[in-house]
Order: C-alpha cells, then structure tokens, then sequence
C-alpha cells in the first residue's frame, strides 16, 4: 500500500491548503500535480505541475487521472462525480465516500449521532411545515444552515425569535437546511487525527479556535483547557476516523461546553486550526497527511511548546513586516494577489519559548 517518494500525488483543489500541502510532498521526495479551475493558483506557484480545468471537463480530468499515482483532495466541495471520476482512474485517497459525508451537514450529523458521539440537536428543514415544526422543537436561539455548501459562516442564520424563521430561511434561498439548537459552549476547540493506509491514527494535541465574524481568527496550541478535554477529543476523533474509513486526516471542530465536548463540523483534510504544526510539531499536518496517504508510518504529532496561529485576513497580509520583525514570529503567505474583506491570505504562527 506504500506509495513510494518519486511518485505523482494529484492534488484536487489549488488553494493554501493545497499549497502546503505541494510543498510538504516535494521535501518527501513526491512530485505534485495540481488540478484546479483558477488560473494562477497559491498551490500553483510551488506544485510541479498543475492542470487548469473545470470540475466536470471530463477529458482534462481523465488526463490528470491517468499522470498521477495516487489523488488527494485539499477542500470539500468538489462535485461528486469529479472525484468519483477519478476514482476510477487511481486511487482517490480519503475515498470519495467520505465527502460524501461530510459535505452535507445533514448527513454528517446523522453519521457522528449514529456512531454515539453528539452534536447540537438538529431537524431537517425542506419547507415551511418542516421549519416550524423544527424552530418549535429546538425553541430560539437556533442555527439555520444550508445542507451544502457553507464556509466561514456563509450559508447560515441565526433565528432569535420564532416569528424570523421564515424570513432566514428565504434569506439562505429555501433550499435544503438543517436547523441547530444554539450551544452556548464556553470555548470552541478542534482536534486533528491522521489515518494512515494500516489503519494507524495519530492525534494532534487539542487546541482552542477563536472566531471573529465566523471566521477563525486565531488558535492556540495546545488549548488551556486540554488536560481536561484530551482524552474525549482522542475518542471523538478516532471512532469517527474509524467508521468513516479516513485515509489521511480528519479535523474535528467541537463546541466546549460544561458536559463535555459536542462535535460542531468535520473537515477530511488539513484544516486552518492544524497550521501551528507547521513550526509547533515535529510533524506538520501536511506532512501527516502525505504519510497517512502514501502508507507511510504516521510522524510525532507531539507540540514542541506553546504556539499562537493568527490567520491574516483581507489586509491584514500587510502586517507581515511587523511580525516579520519578531524572532518568534513564523510568517505565512499564500501568493493571492487580490486582496478581499475576510479572505485568508497568510497566517503567523507565534512559537512561545
Ligand atoms: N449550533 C451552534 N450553536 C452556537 N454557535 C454555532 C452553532 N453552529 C455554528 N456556530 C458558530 O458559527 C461558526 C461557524 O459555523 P460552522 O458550522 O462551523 O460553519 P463553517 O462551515 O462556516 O465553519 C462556529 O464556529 C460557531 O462559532
Ligand atoms: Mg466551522
């Protein structure tokens, strides 16, 4: 199942993400091939080859298929039948099956329950009778969000008063949503474990996210509180890796409440809360993801020390110079060129002591 240095890795997808993860690849020896639908891409400028195309242009995908030894993905909403496609082709390590999953917030969370683990209490919402049964079941505060997809808080609304509902619900396009009873957590945190193709997991330590606007503004690695955490983030993350049949990694994005952890999302891939193990861990989480998909043995996730990632958001990539200054200070930038309120344009990540 080893997939020896010197091969391909396709890599679907030419974001940050898929950037780092390029450039992990090459230092173990793999070359990467990137296909994406953007022209000059963040992954393009360190991958050795990429591959502009549509997700549904057929030919160009076949053709990518058939140059790489093995594919991987760097973000979650990729058509299906792109990636079922490529399946066909090469192996597409996690299997596509698992994007189904987690792509889909309905689906996703009736998986995690079914395996004994919680989430927020949730109802499915087509129409109107299904909202009103679903807003008088879970009471207000609630969470309305698109099934599909949603990032960075897109796609979903808060309701505050029942008489809202239906104006949220217009407001996401009356498609298919799931409504979310509202967790007052005390903290949110995440956990990242890598699967490798034996079956190996290892665990990240868990760390706490702190969100502005929804989007996650910064981590800190490892959380205050993961004395007591820890161990129920380890099981969360290994029994839903597990029965998800992840090769690679799998983020798990959890509320902190005072019973304990509930999972918010999933993410099978490198995740913004995991980039402190850049510089933090003795394995990157980019590098834990080529391990875990070429049957690699799986690196120490262990942390080094304290580390503070800030994510660099819109213009704030021009406070590279003042970080740049500071000895501890690791700066991240991904090579866009447009600058847009709340885009993820770099990160620092602080290494304390
Ligand atoms: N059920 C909920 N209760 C309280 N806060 C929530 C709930 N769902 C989401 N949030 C808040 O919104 C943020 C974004 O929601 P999330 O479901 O993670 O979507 P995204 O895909 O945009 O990250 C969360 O990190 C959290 O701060
Ligand atoms: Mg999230």
């Amino acid at each position: 199942m080893i997939t020896p240095p010197g091969s391909t890795i396709g890599i679907v997808g030419g974001g940050q993400l898929g950037r780092m993860l390029a450039r992990a690849a090459s230092h173990m020896g793999y070359k990467t091939h990137i296909y994406t639908p953007e022209k000059d891409s963040p992954a393009s400028h360190v991958a050795t080859k990429t591959t502009v195309g549509a997700y549904q242009d057929t030919a160009e995908l076949r053709a990518f298929g058939q140059s790489v030894d093995i594919v991987t993905f760097e973000f979650e909403n990729i058509p299906a039948e792109t990636l079922e496609m490529l399946d066909y082709l090469v192996s597409v390590r996690p299997k596509p099956g698992v994007l189904f999953t987690t792509r889909h917030r309905l689906r996703e969370k009736e998986f995690i329950t079914a395996q004994g683990i919680k989430t927020a209490p949730f109802a499915a919402v087509h129409n109107e009778t299904e909202l009103h049964a679903a807003v008088k079941k879970l009471g207000v505060p609630c969470v309305l969000k698109t099934t599909e997809l949603g990032y960075d808080g897109k796609g979903q609304v808060v309701i505050r008063e029942a008489s809202e509902a239906v104006k949220a619900w217009a407001q996401l396009g009356k498609t298919e949503c799931v409504l979310e009873g509202f967790i007052s957590f005390s903290a949110e945190a995440s956990v990242i474990v890598a699967r490798s193709t034996t079956g190996e997991m290892r665990c990240y330590p868990l760390v706490e996210n702190q969100h502005r606007d929804h989007i996650l503004h910064r981590t800190i690695a490892p959380a205050p509180f993961i004395d007591t955490y820890q161990e129920q983030a380890v099981h969360i993350a290994k029994t839903l890796a597990e029965a998800l049949d992840v090769v690679g990694l799998l983020a798990v994005e959890l509320f902190v409440t005072p019973d304990g952890l509930i999972v918010n999302e999933l993410a099978p891939r490198p995740h913004n809360s995991g980039h402190w193990t850049i510089e933090g861990s003795p394995t990157s989480q980019f590098e834990q993801h080529i391990r875990a998909i070429c049957g690699w043995a799986l690196g120490d996730t262990r942390a080094r020390s304290q580390c503070e990632m800030i994510n660099l958001l819109g213009d704030e990539w021009q406070q590279w110079e003042h970080y740049a200054k500071q000895p501890q200070a690791h700066v991240h930038l991904y090579g866009k060129t447009e600058s847009r309120p709340g885009r993820k344009m770099g990160h620092v990540t602080i290494v304390k002591g």
